[in-house]
């Protein structure tokens, strides 16, 4: 049979693992998972497909043309799903340089490598760029969504950065009719989140009674979403999206941080039994992060006429699934707290 070859960069990290541990049940696909494997790449989320025959990882960094031509050379790469990104809004606060550079410069490597591999022959290839809400912007508490249509306004380095990424795309669809797609989601959660983010440094911080920090007084809002309801959204785009077009996809979930924080205390104080409301003692206001972004929301109801997808997992199951996988998997969060996860590459690739 003569398997579909995707390109899955960033494929180590939180959502990229999900999509490619859902891509290769497939068997007419083989993925090929290519990541730099930074602090936040981690190859222990992909032990349950490394041995599929039908999964291949190289480690590499989209800014690195000449191993990017070879790759695409090697494999006949026909479709690229592009995670591969520094994703974390503080550390952009601290070294924004560093999120121009994979973000921006290296999505143009990537799409000049594909236009150049491609060479005009466009039947049955696609570049497909996986972005954030949060180029739009920020809302106002209300009822205000945001739509594919809603001017850009980014105002992180991160988000600039993925806007500044976005915009390169289209021009190669626009400039060179390279087929591409994109979508634009919000906040995800679920297993194989690295512990910097709100919900698994909150859970982290709960088993080990370490204080909950949040910024300001808690009042931003996110939309959250299960992470296999956005992969799964990710696999239908990619089967069925319009070229040149693209999706916004949300979970219709709305909370405030404290709110968050605080069902996650309250679940963990159920699971493990502890008085009702021990956990919530640990909240701690800190200093606001610098330019947070007020509220975020999605209307998806482009991708849900359009495609026939809709999010599987109510946020209450989502939680439970979320807060069960971190206490099952102690050693995971062990192997990233003692830095051991950034062996696990030798051991099994040499
Ligand atoms: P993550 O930080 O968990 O993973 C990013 C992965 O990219 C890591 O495996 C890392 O090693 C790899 N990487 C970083 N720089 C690289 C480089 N130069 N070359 C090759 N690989 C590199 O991120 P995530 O949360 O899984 O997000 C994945 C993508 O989805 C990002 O593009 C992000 O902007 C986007 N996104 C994330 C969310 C969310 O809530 N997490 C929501 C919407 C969109
Ligand atoms: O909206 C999609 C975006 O969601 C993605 O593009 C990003 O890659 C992803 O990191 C996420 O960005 P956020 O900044 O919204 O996620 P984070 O988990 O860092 O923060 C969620 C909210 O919680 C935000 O309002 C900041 C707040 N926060 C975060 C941390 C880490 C706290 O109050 N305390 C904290 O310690």
């Amino acid at each position: 049979m003569n398997k579909q070859n995707i390109l899955v960069t960033g494929g180590a990290g939180f959502i990229g693992s999900e999509v490619i541990r859902q891509l290769v049940n497939d068997p007419s696909k083989h993925v090929v998972n290519f990541d730099k494997l930074t602090y936040a790449g981690n190859l222990e989320n992909l032990k349950s497909v490394e041995h599929q025959e039908n999964y291949s990882f190289v480690k590499g960094d989209i800014c690195d043309e000449e191993l990017l031509k070879k790759v695409f050379s090697e494999h006949n790469i026909a479709k690229v799903i592009h995670l591969a990104a520094e994703s974390h809004v503080d550390r952009s606060i601290l070294e924004p340089l560093l999120f121009v550079k994979t973000n921006l410069i290296g999505t143009a490597n990537l799409l000049n490598v594909a236009k150049t591999h491609w060479n005009g022959d466009f039947e049955n290839k696609l570049f497909y760029h996986i972005s954030t809400d949060e180029v739009y912007g920020s809302l106002d508490f209300g009822t205000d969504l945001f739509s594919e249509t809603t001017p850009y306004d980014p105002r992180s380095p991160y988000s600039a950065s993925k806007a500044g990424s976005d915009h390169l795309v289209r021009s190669y669809y626009h400039t060179f009719g390279l087929p591409v797609v994109i979508s634009n989601c919000s906040n995800n959660y679920g297993p194989f989140q690295f512990p910097e983010k709100l919900i698994p440094l909150c859970i982290n911080n709960i088993l080990n009674n370490k204080p909950l920090p949040i910024y300001g007084k808690g009042e931003n809002i996110r939309d959250w979403l299960y992470v296999g309801d956005h992969a799964n959204a990710i696999i239908t785009i990619l089967e069925n999206g319009e070229k040149g077009e693209t999706y916004n996809i949300g979970g219709d979930n709305e909370w405030s941080n404290l709110e968050l924080v605080k069902i996650l205390c309250r679940t963990i104080d159920e699971k493990l039994d502890r008085n009702v409301g021990e956990s919530e003692k640990l909240i701690t206001f800190v200093k606001d992060r610098a330019g947070h972004d007020l509220r975020y929301a999605i209307d998806a109801n482009k991708i849900k006429n359009d495609l026939g997808w809709s999010p599987q997992y109510q946020f209450e199951e989502g939680i439970k699934l979320t807060v069960d996988w971190y206490l099952d998997q102690a050693e995971w969060l062990e192997n990233i707290t003692s830095g051991s996860y950034k062996t696990y590459y030798q051991k099994q690739y040499g």
